[in-house]
């Protein structure tokens, strides 16, 4: 007999990307930031370091709201800092949705969502994306009446690819909330929307947002929401009493105090993405317009996993998924350094 709580112990569980301990790997497979982060970071670590790491952190991380309440000048109370993105994915599922509720997403997207929604209790439903990873507004449309969270990543993982404005508003629940993951929104044409928060459908948006990529500091774990006051109080409620420790955020701070860092390691990325995307196509693989740090690629002729092997057996990592009930697999391939990307395209032309 298990003892376990039956909603765990019937699902797999989520499985991260591969982190290899030892050096000398290309590692294109979890969305990493090549660049390392501001060194203003570093030194803020360093001196929050020889402070008072005996005490508590900042329950209410004061300086890191006030820091990113400046950046989208929105008041601190908006925001909700987290141990990474996936804690206020967490958060958020046990705040709005009771057991039995449901919550729905865009599918092929990010797999984490219904393994949270089902460590909840909560019902989960997939809203299937066309071939061309656009939505069917209407086809969904009697699946988002009745969720209770939608959660949209935009840019999309694994696709890369962006939805307008227009579609994310029709998108959100008439008895729920829609919660915009911009993970990647630092790579794309229009950075982030926090616009949406202040106009018609403010409170029924949540916008979570991530340091692990844009800020390179996957390694740390901190990640932000920014919501109607109203909203954030109750998900407070909810989270640990310190969920961020004090390291995290006094990095943080500094991160997001030296937006030109970020700015241009985005900048760096954005001008590799496209390089790639040109040599996979001539190459002979299908590329998904990205607005991310990472390219979806498919190639008619030759079997993903099959080259997905090919590489590692060179020590050069992508990460092959594959969504087997809609028939769609493929490579995601994080932009790395240019170095890098040519070690990629070289093993690649090679193999094929
Ligand atoms: C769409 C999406 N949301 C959230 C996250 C999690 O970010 P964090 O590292 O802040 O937990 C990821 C990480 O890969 C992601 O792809």
């Amino acid at each position: 007999m298990s003892l376990v709580r039956p909603n765990v112990d019937r699902i797999a569980g989520y499985v991260p990307g591969e982190q290899p301990q030892e050096g000398g790997w290309v590692k294109l497979n979890t969305n990493e930031n090549p660049y390392p982060p501001s060194p203003r970071v570093v030194e803020a670590i360093e001196r929050a370091a020889r402070g008072r790491l005996n005490v508590y952190p900042d329950p209410v991380a004061t300086a890191f709201r006030r820091a990113v309440g400046e950046l989208f000048d929105v008041d601190p109370d908006w925001v909700l800092p987290a141990n990474g993105s996936d804690e206020n994915l967490t958060i958020l599922l046990r705040t709005f949705v009771d057991p039995g509720e449901l919550a729905s997403f865009p599918y092929p997207s990010y797999i984490l969502y219904e393994t949270l929604a089902d460590l909840q209790g909560a019902r989960h439903e997939r809203l299937l994306l066309r071939e061309d990873w656009s939505w069917d507004v209407a086809g969904a449309r009697e699946t988002i009446d009745r969720s209770k969270l939608l959660f949209v990543p935009n840019p999309n993982s694994p696709s890369g690819n962006r939805w307008d404005d227009e579609t994310i508003c029709a998108l959100i629940p008439p008895q729920g909330l829609l919660v915009l993951d911009e993970a990647y929104g630092d790579f794309a044409d229009q950075p982030h929307r926090m616009e949406l928060l202040k106009g018609d459908f403010g409170r029924r948006i949540i916008v979570t947002r991530t340091l692990s990529k844009s800020y390179s500091l996957a390694g740390l774990r901190l990640g932000f929401a920014v919501a109607h006051p109203q909203h954030i109080a109750a998900m407070r409620k909810v989270k640990d009493s310190y969920n961020c420790d004090t390291l995290a955020l006094a990095a943080g701070t500094a991160a997001i105090d030296d937006q030109q860092w970020m700015l241009d390691n985005a900048a760096k990325i954005c001008a590799t993405r496209s390089r790639l995307s040109n040599c996979l196509k001539q190459l002979g693989f299908d590329v998904v317009d990205s607005q991310a740090n990472f390219v979806w690629t498919t190639h008619a002729e030759r079997e993903h996993a099959d080259l997905y092997e090919a590489l590692k057996s060179q020590k050069i990592l992508v990460r092959f998924m594959q969504f087997p009930d809609v028939d769609v697999d493929g490579l995601r391939i994080t932009v790395g350094t240019d170095d890098e990307i040519d070690r990629l395209l070289e093993a690649l032309s090679g193999i094929l």
